[in-house]
């Protein structure tokens, strides 16, 4: 899987996505957190998980879960801090997250959902995973014209065979994505109480046409199969349309690129029976066969 390709080094302005966690808080009434059992899922390096520690001090201990070992592993090397814990497990197959099920207080989650597959089954798990009056807060990607550009090229018949076959700079969102109230319907449909579910939009400004045009032409590499003329209008011929079909102006007037995040805050009801949706016996966190036991997940 490709992390997220962060260009914003080339771009002039980044609007700030760190008011999800002031949200958060805000919205999920969150205290001290003190004693609780407080999940990062898909805590990639253990940035995510550094910030929550920073934000609630008193914490005891976060256990961030990554489903790539050599995430863990190298996670493990730069998170100097003993109070987070780095753990091997995988949300949407509940595989090493055993040990939890209804015991979580909190649970936040950046950047990491829109890349599942099926996120319908990670929803369930974090259900599984919360104690009853326990928390999630969730920020992932839903849309952006960048990711419709790129899924047009990948489909057009002709453009797509001027491609190389890594031709395209461009982080694996998973191809399903619902609305935000799809999205709420899901969610209630599990069980959840939601008491926040919105898009938020991350704005990346370039200074210039010029300069945003050069970011576009360098992150699609075209075959070099046709002489430089030939080479040079394709890459032509893309951009004209990049630019007519996809490209976006900030507030501030500027070209830029916007992606489009859902944050949920969601809670797991007391004492509510809610008619679960159906979801395959393999994909549940209940499903203790297939996930292999925890004692073998915390080798890891
Ligand atoms: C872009 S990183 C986000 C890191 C961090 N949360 C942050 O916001 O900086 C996404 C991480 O999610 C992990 N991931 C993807 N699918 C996952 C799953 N099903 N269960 C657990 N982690 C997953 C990936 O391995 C990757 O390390």
């Amino acid at each position: 899987m490709n992390f997220l390709v962060d260009s914003s080094c080339r771009a002039i302005h980044v609007t700030n996505m760190d008011t999800f966690y002031d949200r958060a808080i805000d919205v999920l009434k969150l205290e001290s957190l003190q004693k609780s059992i407080v999940l990062d899922i898909g805590c990639g390096l253990g940035h995510s998980s550094m910030k929550l520690l920073k934000l609630f001090p008193s914490i005891e201990r976060i256990i961030g879960i990554d489903k790539d070992i050599d995430v863990v592993l190298k996670s493990r090397e730069v998170v100097s801090d003993t109070k987070i814990v780095i753990q091997l497990g995988d949300i949407e197959l509940g595989s090493g997250l055993h040990q939890y099920k209804n015991k979580v207080s909190a649970l936040f989650s950046t950047h990491c959902f829109g890349y599942l597959e099926n996120p319908n089954a990670a929803f369930q798990n974090v259900y599984e995973l919360l104690e009853d009056g326990g928390r999630a807060a969730l920020l992932f990607f839903r849309k952006s014209l960048y990711r419709s550009f790129i899924i047009m090229l990948r489909t057009h018949p002709i453009l797509k065979t001027m491609l190389m076959d890594d031709g395209l700079v461009f982080s694996e969102y998973s191809p399903i994505t619902y609305t935000p109230s799809e999205y709420a319907d899901i969610l209630r449909n599990i069980g959840f109480k939601i008491e926040g579910c919105e898009e938020v939009v991350k704005c990346r400004e370039y200074a210039s046409v010029e300069e945003y045009k050069g970011y576009i032409a360098s992150s699609i590499r075209l075959k070099h199969e046709a002489t430089i003329e030939k080479f040079y209008l394709m890459k032509k011929a893309i951009l004209e349309v990049y630019m007519a079909q996809y490209s976006e102006i900030s507030d501030r007037n500027l070209p830029c690129f916007k992606e489009v995040f859902l944050q949920v805050f969601i809670s797991k009801p007391k004492d509510c029976e809610v008619e679960k949706l159906y979801f395959p016996k393999e994909m549940r966190l209940s499903a203790k066969d297939n996930a292999g036991s925890d004692e073998e997940q915390m080798l890891f």
